[in-house]
């Protein structure tokens, strides 16, 4: 349970809150590649942290991400034309550059010294791992670029999607460091999801469905290990990641499926993307496995076709099937483990009122996230934040057979970080 004081501290992100300058000393996925397909392509509306950007691609393929609003007389640059290197406004013709230069203002007199004045709001862009990611901080506090695994592998060794989420970032986030939701939500789908099917792990996930949790703060967040039974020597050890501020990543099962993970980004406090990505280090994805994430199976969803919302959503009740819940089809009656996940956290309101909340031992990661998070405030001016480094964003996820007094994160060290062009480790 936090106080109102917490909860608006947690959950806000606009320019002028201290969670908002937390995140802005981040790289942040902005929108993916594909959104921008190539040079001089339209131009495309970006919110992000509460702020109305537009981005767009040049002619000579360079990032831009504006202000969405000309310094004229604030026209939405989403009708500018992306033309010779710049956007122009369609309203007077102002026209900007990536950098948010004003490099040509035809509506003034030729002589006119005013354009030099001028500078649209500009962030920079990196484009890596299929994602165009954004720096929105202080220029001079500018991290080094984002060295995730998936963002690192070649393009057919990762599948990547987003969705528009209807409520805050954190109950989003919260969602995916909370494992014991995995035994009930998602019951009766671990045997038809091609990333769980046939596995030893799967076996001990659905025998044993009160998990018991041990949270362990690491260099960049978290590592979350939730121990179940598995012999008389043994527990079954599922560690997922969290790198702050808002990165998990999904502990696998076997060796031979993708890993997971997620970004949970804010788009406003009342809404978020959901960015979710599959990857494997030392093979490219199958044609059945891309099919499949591209149909929305497992960590990715069905879109409304032209969009990035998803076509199970709140106006339709997620398209709930009462006779697949009470069939066993389904926990929920709710089709696909996205969509399960996100109706239920959608279902708390836009932002969760965490006044209310009654949290039990299988809470310690959200309390301990929340926690670290809200320490950070403290250290928005230092040099280097938790998850800043790359050695930070480096690591994996695992599920390991484990001798019972080992501790885990002792047990499991070496299968938590990334040995390049080596397998990861899981059962
Ligand atoms: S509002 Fe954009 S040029 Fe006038
Ligand atoms: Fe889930």
């Amino acid at each position: 349970m936090l106080t109102e004081e917490q909860n608006t501290l947690l959950t806000q992100t606009g320019a002028d809150t201290p969670m908002g300058r937390l995140f802005r000393r981040y790289w942040i996925p902005a929108l993916l590649a594909e959104e921008l397909p190539e040079a001089d392509c339209p131009p495309v509306r970006v919110k992000l942290l509460g702020e109305q950007l537009i981005a767009f691609r040049d002619t000579k393929g360079r990032l831009g991400l504006l202000d969405e609003f000309c310094a004229h007389r604030t026209a939405s640059l989403f009708f500018g034309r992306n033309e010779e290197c710049g956007l122009r406004c369609a309203y007077h013709g102002w026209k900007y550059d990536v950098e948010g230069n004003l490099v040509d203002m035809p509506s003034e007199p030729e002589d006119s010294k005013f354009k030099s004045r001028i500078k649209q709001k500009a962030y920079p862009c990196v484009e890596r791992g299929g994602v165009i990611w954004t720096y929105m901080g202080p220029a001079d506090q500018q991290p080094e670029l984002p060295e995730l695994e998936w963002a690192m592998l070649g393009e057919g060794q990762r599948f990547i999607s987003k969705r528009l989420q209807e409520t805050n970032h954190m109950q989003a986030m919260e969602g995916g460091i909370d494992s014991s939701h995995v035994s009930f939500a998602h019951r009766f789908n671990l045997d038809d999801d091609p990333m769980h099917s046939g596995t030893e792990g799967n076996k001990y996930l659905k025998a044993d469905t009160r998990p018991k949790f041990e949270v362990v703060e690491s260099d960049g967040g978290l590592l979350i290990g939730a121990r179940r039974n598995a012999n008389d020597e043994e527990y079954y050890w599922r560690i997922t990641q969290w790198i702050m501020p808002f990165y998990t990543i999904i502990p696998p099962f076997g060796t031979h499926n993708p890993l997971g993970g997620h970004a949970w980004i804010p788009i406003d406090d009342e809404n978020c993307w959901a960015w979710s990505w599959n990857y494997h280090p030392t093979r490219d994805l199958t044609e059945t496995e891309l099919e499949s994430m591209r149909n929305g199976d497992g960590i990715h969803a069905k879109y409304i076709p032209g969009t990035y919302r998803t076509l199970a959503n709140k106006n339709n009740d997620y398209l709930m099937d009462r006779e697949a819940q009470r069939q066993k089809k389904s926990f929920s009656g709710i089709e696909g483990i996205a969509a399960q996940d996100f109706s239920l956290q959608e279902s708390m309101g836009s932002i969760a009122d965490r006044t209310k909340e009654r949290l039990g031992t299988s809470d310690a990661a959200i309390i301990l996230a929340r926690r670290r998070l809200i320490a950070a405030l403290d250290h928005l001016d230092d040099e280097t934040l938790p998850g800043m480094a790359v050695a930070d964003q480096r690591v994996r996820s695992t599920s390991v057979l484990l001798p019972k007094e080992t501790p885990f994160h002792e047990g499991a060290r070496d299968a938590l970080v990334v040995v390049e062009g080596e397998n990861f480790v899981s059962i």
